[in-house]
């Protein structure tokens, strides 16, 4: 199979995984610029015709380095969260920014519909159970049915899109509060979030992390998701108030919470290390090898589509 290569000079800035960083290479000519000194040099020296930058979600693209590319026409992200690209100087400068959503959004509902799972079965103490030698003395405490629960999207995107369709199969009623209407989707709009979280067992937080999301999960939120509700949060830590949460838990205002995301990462409120009805991963969604390699050559294809439409 003969490899598209195109000339075209992008700058890459985030430490990608090895395998997509030579598979770009064999495309563009790609200008190294991981290392910050390595790339200042490079915007100084190569900054005029630098068209495409390469990046994840964690290091972004800020609006001093959109605006010292002049010829600037894409940003493709690898990840679905695109919270640290200063998108209004991309938009302002007619750059497109694009993500890998699509390859990562199973994934990710994976563990949305895992967190429910643990949270209703206990499986986490389950195997504590049979490891620690108690099965001869007893039998382990029921669970709860995923089986007629209520689920309630935050964000009805891509991803949550996913966690639906995998909810629905298991039994579970969908609603969802979204920032765009979504008339095709086959499931019900609740009237506001609070309505939303007064009308769910889950609240599964999917909407991308923006200075309008912040904290829109907050203590009210959560009073209404009321003392049988469980909080999931598969998205980005900022959108829910960390401190009301671990407030809500401690006093019951909520039964418990599904965390893959936190507002301080690799930092977490310590408060929840010690909650039996937490279930608690280090930013996992996307983390296989078959999804990572997937966004990685979504990333490649959003640039060289980009550059094929002329
Ligand atoms: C990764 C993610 O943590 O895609 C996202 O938004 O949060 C995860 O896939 C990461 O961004 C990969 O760089």
């Amino acid at each position: 199979m003969s490899i598209t290569r195109i000339s075209v000079e992008v700058l890459l800035i985030a430490d990608l995984l090895p395998a997509s960083v030579a598979a770009l290479a064999q495309h563009v000519t790609l200008l190294d610029g991981r290392d910050p000194a390595a790339r200042a040099t490079l915007v100084e020296t190569r900054g005029a015709n630098i068209r495409a930058i390469a990046t994840n979600g964690h290091v972004g693209a800020s609006r001093g380095l959109i605006e010292a590319l002049p010829k600037l026409e894409i940003i493709s992200c690898f990840s679905a969260g695109v919270d640290y690209i200063d998108i209004a100087a991309a938009a302002e400068h007619g750059v497109i920014v694009t993500n890998t959503s699509a390859a990562l959004a199973d994934d990710v509902a994976d563990v949305a519909i895992a967190k429910c799972l643990l949270l209703l079965r206990h499986f986490a103490e389950a195997d504590r159970f049979v490891r620690e030698g108690q099965w001869n003395k007893g039998e382990f405490p029921f669970g709860r049915s995923t089986k007629g629960k209520r689920l309630g999207i935050l964000g009805l995107g891509t991803i949550g899109k996913a966690i639906a369709r995998r909810a629905e199969v298991m039994g579970m009623s969908i609603a969802y509060s979204s920032r765009s209407p979504q008339p095709d989707a086959p499931y019900r709009a609740a009237a506001s979030l609070e309505a939303l979280a007064a009308e769910s067992d889950f609240l599964v937080v999917c909407c991308p992390a923006t200075p309008e999301t912040r904290h829109l999960v907050n203590a009210r939120i959560l009073e209404a998701l009321g003392p049988e509700g469980y909080l999931v949060n598969i998205a980005r830590g900022s959108v829910v108030d960390e401190a009301a949460l671990v407030a809500a838990l401690q006093a019951g205002t909520i039964a418990g919470a599904g965390l893959d995301v936190f507002e301080h990462e690799p930092g977490l409120s310590p408060e929840l290390l010690t909650m039996a009805n937490v279930s608690l991963s280090p930013h996992i969604g996307s983390a296989t090898h078959e999804t990572r390699a997937a966004m990685g050559q979504l990333m490649i294809d959003n640039i060289l589509g980009h550059f094929a439409k002329g």
